[in-house]
């Protein structure tokens, strides 16, 4: 971040840096940021930056009707390349996978996105960022992304919501599951993602938003998902606070359902985020969830997601 100022509280703030044009792989992100100053910080990658500005606000999606303003990236979506939270240390990928940039991915730039928790005092600035390291040299397996989540609306006064999302596996190659996040705004009470094959629900991850929203290793290492597997998502939602719908959509007074993979595989063609999104009212439901897909119980710090969710309640 060049010697950028947080002038209120929750402000996302962007900065773009082009890449060398050849074709290279990121094997190691080194975040360099603090809780105190940093909520979130995520790093995308894009054809183009919304901005030429040394930094800019950019707390919008793309959309086709408003491709620029306050976005991410212009010309086409952004790619998801890291997420870092809460002094989570440097990520090195595993021997052997790289996440493909440059060449002709599509991937001209990468965007740091920061999740400001609070505005600076005078003449305070800041220079968080990451160091990613790359290699020329094309590794085994490349990096790729895989998100569930909904659209549509939360209705108030509902204590136990629950948004579900499922569909068979869209890629026709065999993923291996590295790490996954989960992604909400301040309903999110937990969120878990399955892989179904064969009737039997395997765990990819479980964890609450509320705790921070970083890649986390997968419940069980060394898991595939290949075609014919079925995927599975679950966001149960909190809205007792609420006296309206909420829309899930991408501003902070909207919600947000989400469950990022990350995985490796050996299919060697580009890598574009795969999504597998579905109304938050859908027309067929999965009603086989495991018991615990909508539980705190056995997560690390759950006491203190459950806390922080009393209090982002209380406080509204
Ligand atoms: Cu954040
Ligand atoms: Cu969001």
């Amino acid at each position: 971040m060049p010697n950028v100022v947080a002038h209120e509280v929750d402000e996302l703030i962007c900065t773009a840096m082009n890449l060398d044009p050849t074709e290279s792989y990121i094997v190691r992100f080194t975040p360099h940021a603090s809780k105190e100053t940093a909520h979130h910080m995520m790093l995308y990658g894009c054809r183009a930056p919304a901005s030429s500005n040394p930094s800019w606000v950019c707390n919008k999606a793309e959309t086709p009707a408003a491709p620029m303003q306050n976005a991410v990236c212009s010309d086409g979506p952004r790619q998801i390349i890291f997420a870092w939270a809460l002094d989570a240390p440097e990520k090195a990928l595993p021997e052997g996978v790289g996440l493909r940039v440059s060449g002709d991915t599509g991937i001209n730039y990468l965007v740091v996105q920061l999740h400001y928790a609070k505005a600076f005092p005078p003449g305070v600035t800041d220079n968080s960022g990451y160091t990613v390291e790359l290699t020329r040299t094309r590794p085994a397996q490349q990096v790729g992304y895989l998100v569930l989540g909904n659209w549509g609306v939360i209705p108030p006064h509902t204590p136990e919501f629950f948004l579900d999302s499922f569909c068979e596996f869209p890629l026709n190659y065999t993923i291996y599951p590295i790490a996954y996040r989960t992604h909400s705004h301040n309903l999110g009470v937990v969120t878990s993602g399955y892989r179904i094959r064969e009737g039997q629900w395997m765990e990819i991850g479980r964890n609450s938003p509320q705790l921070p929203q970083a890649f986390y290793n997968v419940s069980n290492p060394g898991m595939d998902i290949r075609p014919g597997d079925v995927l599975a998502s679950r966001c149960v939602m909190n809205s007792v606070s609420r006296d309206m719908d909420t829309k899930l959509g991408p501003t902070n007074h909207d919600e947000m359902c989400n469950f990022y993979i990350m995985y490796s595989t050996n299919e060697q063609g580009h890598m574009e985020n795969t999504m597998c999104f579905q109304s938050s009212n859908p027309d067929a439901q999965l009603d086989d969830f495991p018991p615990d897909a909508g539980s705190l119980d056995g997560l690390p710090g759950a006491e203190a997601a459950k806390e922080k969710f009393n209090s982002v309640l209380q406080m509204k």
